[in-house]
């Protein structure tokens, strides 16, 4: 059943709701005077280099569109805009791009807004405009849920959602503390609505709040101001990130021509950093990011996991990723669905977690498999990439600054001298940056200052089935129990073994036959099999123990021990100092069997984290995949990691 419906051309009703999306004498007037000239936006943001917008209802995106054309016409080069919006009931895209061309805005407003919200489902969505210099955060869920993890502090918020007597979640006491906490000193909020609830609930939580003139047959508008000086306290200082320093547009040495130093490298460049990348072997994708294909698809656990979170919101990005690179002929990907043949306690479990993941039938539904005759869930926008040639595209694609490669390079070792990074390599060359980004996987915990990550390696052996052996077509990727088929053009790849601490990068037989083995009660193979002929491939997936990537700067491990020493015992943990860390250095590895899906989401939260900016992560998930988090969990005396 549809949740709105449009009253003519330009005006949308919600039906869920009960009321009109904006103001019947023009949507467009409305939200421009209320949201944006009212609070003088042009002036408030000409003061900051960095400013920050929350929206509490996206809906048609109207105000986004509206911030976004005064944020070009005011020009303010070098600055940054975020705008963070929260919104439950995504509209379709169809539906908005009806309405755009009714209101008959300038298109180059919303033609790349729009191709980016392709794939828009419970999570974060980080769309980047102008070269990057504004960037919408799209947070699809509830308001509260998601103001509850939000860990940035804005200068401005957007009240919007639908009037108090109909949407009153929306202006609840719970929401407004909320508000007040993300809310900066000297911040405002701007909202249409002048209810008592309003009023009442914003004053009770420390606004202080004034009357202004309203547009149209509104007679007044409501501006909310945070004045109070006593900064609420940092949650968690020992992982907070407000000490590194804000570094943009500067160089950067990424170690590692894999997934995720091409990804990070892309990122980064994309940003206007100048970046070298060094790569010991003498091509990329050398080593695991070698397959010629592997699976993308997110992992939906039963229920809200930090796990999934990060996967969903990787998948999402992922898609738009495979929008920009479709166009580039080397890049070797196909989109034919993925199934999950499950057996029967495992589809209560994956219905289960469709559901407690707000899961659309767009991204994942119930199926039942005609070649596999077995019931399953189909994600039809789910398929394989050649990691190879993601590497390579990554680093060439539509890329206005290049990206400096670096071959045969093996980096011995590292040193920092006047904030400048030092790289040393085996041959005797040393490379200089402002900042570095340790890529480089298995050997990640290499150097001086990493050796004390607690990283595991997992070997992982695929073997290619001809046709020979394995006579048949398969129209998606399947993924059953214990193994998966990817369809190529002449074989199909089974894969994978999954072996602690191996680190043999030859084929082994045994792994082989186990691998065939897990197939052989479900296809009818051939009968004689030369195990020793079937080739294959071998790669070392790097884990950590709480199976989360490592993201972020590297703590500075004297700061830890000195200042957080008694974490264990100390009574207001977040009156502590907050977090210190080796300036200018940043971790990027830990990316287990999921390489292929997150890395390229993943570089963008690293690149925000090296910017200083908000990354788009929930509190909680940001803080699961530091890599201060094992250092911290020593500290409390947890056991293990
Ligand atoms: C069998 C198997 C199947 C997989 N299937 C999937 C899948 O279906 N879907 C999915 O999403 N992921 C999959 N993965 C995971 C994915 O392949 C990895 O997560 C990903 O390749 C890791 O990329 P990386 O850049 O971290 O590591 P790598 O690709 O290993 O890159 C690290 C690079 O650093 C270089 N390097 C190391 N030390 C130095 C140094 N000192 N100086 C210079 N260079 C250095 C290395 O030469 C290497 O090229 C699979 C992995 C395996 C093993
Ligand atoms: C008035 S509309 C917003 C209009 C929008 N700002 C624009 O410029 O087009 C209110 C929005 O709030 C959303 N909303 C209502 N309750 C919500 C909740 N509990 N959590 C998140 N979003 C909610 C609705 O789905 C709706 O899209």
């Amino acid at each position: 059943m549809p949740f709105f419906e449009f009253r003519g051309d330009t005006d949308l009703f919600s039906l869920k709701y009960n009321d009109v999306y904006w103001s019947k004498d023009g949507g467009w007037a409305e939200k421009n005077y209320v949201f944006l000239d009212s609070v003088d936006i042009v002036s408030k943001w000409a003061e900051r280099d960095i400013f920050s917008i929350l929206e509490l209802g996206f809906g048609g995106g109207i105000n986004f569109l509206a911030t976004r054309k005064k944020w070009r016409e005011s020009k303010p080069f070098k600055k940054k805009l975020n705008y963070i919006s929260i919104e439950q009931n995504p509209l379709p895209k169809s539906d908005l791009t009806n309405l755009y061309g009714s209101l008959e805005l300038d298109n180059s407003l919303y033609i790349d807004f729009l191709k980016k919200y392709n794939t828009i489902e419970r999570g974060n969505h980080i769309l980047g405009f102008e070269n990057d210099n504004l960037d919408l955060h799209l947070e699809i869920g509830d308001v509260l849920q998601i103001l509850k993890n939000l860990n940035i502090e804005v200068d401005l918020l957007f009240l919007d959602g639908f009037s108090p007597s109909k949407n009153p979640e929306m202006w609840s006491i719970e929401v407004f503390r909320e508000l007040f906490r993300i809310c900066k000193t000297n911040g405002i909020f701007t909202t249409y609505s002048t209810a008592s609830l309003v009023k009442e609930n914003a004053l009770s939580c420390g606004f202080e709040i004034e009357k202004v003139k309203g547009f149209g047959r509104k007679k007044w508008l409501l501006h909310g101001f945070k004045k109070d000086e006593s900064k609420i306290g940092v949650r968690n200082p020992y992982f907070s990130l407000q000490n590194i320093f804000r570094n943009t547009n500067s160089t950067a040495i990424v170690i590692g021509g894999g997934l995720a130093g091409t990804a990070i490298a892309r990122t980064l460049s994309k940003k206007g950093y100048s970046v070298t990348l060094i790569e010991r072997e003498n091509n990329l994708a050398q080593k695991t990011s070698g397959n010629p294909a592997g699976i993308i698809n997110p992992n939906i656990t039963v229920d809200v996991s930090t796990i999934s979170k990060i996967e969903l919101n990787s998948y999402f990005h992922l898609q738009r990723v495979l929008d920009e690179y479709k166009n580039d002929p080397n890049f070797l990907y196909v989109i034919n669905g993925v199934f999950l043949a499950s057996e029967n306690h495992e589809i209560e479990r994956q219905s289960k977690g469709i559901f407690n993941h707000s899961l659309s039938n767009e991204l994942i539904f119930s199926n039942s498999d005609s070649f596999l005759k077995k019931e399953g869930y189909l994600l039809p926008n789910a398929g394989w990439i050649d990691p190879r040639s993601l590497c390579n595209t990554n680093l060439n694609y539509n890329l206005e600054n290049q990206i400096e490669i670096i071959f045969n390079s093996n980096v011995l070792d590292l040193s920092c001298e006047n904030e400048k990074w030092k790289v040393y390599d085996e041959k005797g060359e040393v490379y200089h940056s402002d900042i570095l980004i340790i890529a480089n996987s298995t050997d990640s915990n290499q150097f001086e200052l990493t050796k004390w990550l607690p990283i595991r390696k997992f070997r992982g052996q695929i073997i290619y089935l001809s046709k020979e052996i394995f006579p048949y077509f398969l129209n998606h990727v399947y993924i059953l129990d214990d193994c998966y088929l990817i369809p190529q053009k002449d074989y199909t790849i089974l894969g994978a073994t999954y072996e602690k601490d191996g680190d043999n990068l030859e084929l082994n037989i045994e792994d082989t036959i186990k691998l065939i083995n897990r197939i052989t009660n479900k296809f009818s193979l051939s009968p004689n099999i030369d195990y020793g002929k079937i080739k294959g491939r071998v790669g070392i997936r790097v884990t950590t123990p709480d199976h989360l990537p490592i993201i972020g700067p590297i703590p500075d491990l004297n700061f830890f021990h000195k200042e957080y020493h008694d974490l264990s015992n100390t009574g207001n943990r977040n009156r502590l100092k907050s977090a210190q860390y080796v300036s200018g250095l940043f971790l990027f590895t830990g990316f287990g069997s999921k390489g292929i899906l997150l890395t390229n989401y993943l570089a963008e939260v690293l690149a925000k984290m090296i910017e200083n900016e908000y990354t788009g992560l929930g509190r909680d998930t940001l803080e699961s995949i530091l890599p201060s988090r094992f250092v911290v969990r020593r500290l409390m005396k947890k056991k293990g990691y």
